[in-house]
């Protein structure tokens, strides 16, 4: 089948791929040139595992291009919109003029018995409205709501291998054309048995915000369960072992620590509530309130565990942070609790060194008065505390023994509790984890 992948960022440039990979004859459309020249080029614009691989693999085969001319989208049968819908500056709302723009700039390409399949994250209600527009302009194409459930890190796996594929179609009926066509586009998937949930165009769009905010809660969750730890002399990493054992409930997100970032979790829970104020529901949202509070609430407090660490004053004090990026496996430095922690504390007198195996080149775009180190090595050598903020395999990795002979101090905080404290303390260290005695 000919696909269009309007948007050509982490999601669209790995659906585009991924699409290809099942076969599909696949255009790429983006109006950042430097994008598309790297993708062409099969490189990838961000680190995510195994996608150059897959760029090059399946442009071999000659069924992947890219190109900045929303043109190129004429004669495809399936046109995704994968834009982004970053947070509005000031505001907690998302920001619609990416998806405007790309629905406005492809409608003229359209033809009859086209499906335009719309996966990133909008608030409720942005499916009508632009189903309304597309059939304005051509009523013999349909739109489809197809939400994205990838994580970074893990994207090219979870787009070839979905937990599940969710459409939103403007009847709510499986026995629509637009489905049988989606249906087909997925066929490989479906039929090695991803189940697949049919809904209308508001439920499908609901669906992806209510993941993400049940996702955030799970997290602020288990932190607010830290915070209570630490008062009481419990450890939240054993309790969430324990929790975690009944199915209701289940371990995974349960991983108490500096709490979440990126690009999705924080703006989607923050987009949710401004939406569901202008609904009128927003009563029904004001705990997401208090999960975003309690997230931005760990941030502060390793902060002051960072200072009481150093004994009582963060003036001079050589910090090295392990990680930038908001999760391993990712450059992604957006919304980071890592790189908001380093900045907080070099405001506040330290002299923190960041290292980080991929983010850097990003982490110092965003916060270039912050001082970086490629080489693990070189960041400790010096360093009066060691802050593990992103639990890279190589920082969980880090020996006691040998990470002793570089530092000048023994004091390590594990913003993640990924290390073992046991072997940390018998090495000498000074050892804190958050909610952990
Ligand atoms: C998230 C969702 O997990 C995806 O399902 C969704 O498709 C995606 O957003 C999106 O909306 O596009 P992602 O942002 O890649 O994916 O990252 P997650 O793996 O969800 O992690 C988010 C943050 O939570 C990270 O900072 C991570 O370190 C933190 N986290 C995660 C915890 O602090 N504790 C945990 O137990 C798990």
């Amino acid at each position: 089948m000919r696909i269009s992948v309007i948007g050509c960022g982490y999601l669209g440039a790995v659906h585009a791929a991924c699409m290809a990979k099942l076969g599909h004859e696949v255009v790429g459309i983006d109006v950042d040139e430097r994008k598309v020249n790297e993708l062409s080029a099969a490189r990838a614009p961000f680190y995510e595992p195994g996608l150059e691989d897959l760029l090059r693999e399946v442009q071999e085969s000659g069924r992947l291009s890219f190109t900045t001319e929303v043109s190129a989208a004429a004669g495809s049968t399936v046109h995704f919109i994968c834009v982004g819908t970053p947070q509005k500056k000031g505001e907690n709302g998302a920001d619609m003029t990416y998806v405007d723009a790309a629905v406005s700039a492809l409608i003229p390409h359209l033809l009859p018995g086209d499906v335009v399949v719309g996966k990133s994250t909008v608030p409720v209600g942005t499916a009508t409205r632009l189903a309304a527009l597309i059939r304005e302009s051509e009523p013999e194409a349909h739109l489809l709501w197809n939400p994205e459930f990838l994580r970074e890190g893990h994207a090219v796996s979870d787009t070839l291998h979905p937990d599940r594929f969710v459409y939103g179609v403007a009847d709510g009926s499986e026995d629509h054309k637009a489905v049988e066509l989606l249906d087909d586009v997925y066929a490989a998937s479906l039929a090695s048995g991803t189940p697949r949930v049919v809904t209308d165009l508001p439920t499908s769009e609901l669906v992806k915000t209510a993941a993400n905010s049940f996702l955030a809660t799970k997290i602020s969750f288990i932190n607010a369960m830290a915070e209570v730890c630490e008062a009481a002399g419990a450890d939240v990493s054993l309790l969430a072992d324990a929790v975690g054992m009944d199915d209701r409930i289940g371990r995974k997100f349960l991983n108490a620590g500096i709490g979440f970032g990126g690009g999705c979790l924080p703006k989607d829970i923050r987009a949710f509530m401004a939406r569901a104020g202008e609904l009128g529901a927003d009563q029904a949202l004001t705990f997401l309130r208090e999960v975003d509070a309690i997230n931005m609430r760990r941030r502060t407090r390793v902060v002051e565990l960072t200072r009481d660490l150093c004994g009582g004053s963060l003036m001079g004090q050589k910090i090295t942070v392990l990680g930038a990026a908001f999760k391993p496996e990712s450059d992604d430095v957006r919304d980071s609790p890592a790189l908001s922690i380093a900045a907080q504390l070099q405001l506040q007198g330290a002299v923190v060194t960041v290292t980080d195996p991929k983010a850097l080149e990003n982490a110092s775009r965003r916060f270039p008065e912050l001082h970086y180190e490629t080489l693990t090595d070189l960041a400790l050598r010096g360093a009066d505390a060691l802050l593990l903020l992103t639990e890279w395999n190589e920082y969980c990795r880090l020996d006691p023994y040998e990470s002793a002979t570089l530092v000048s101090a023994l004091r390590i905080l594990d913003g993640r509790n990924v290390l073992d404290p046991s072997k940390w303390r018998a090495a000498g260290w000074t050892y804190r984890g958050l909610g952990r005695p």
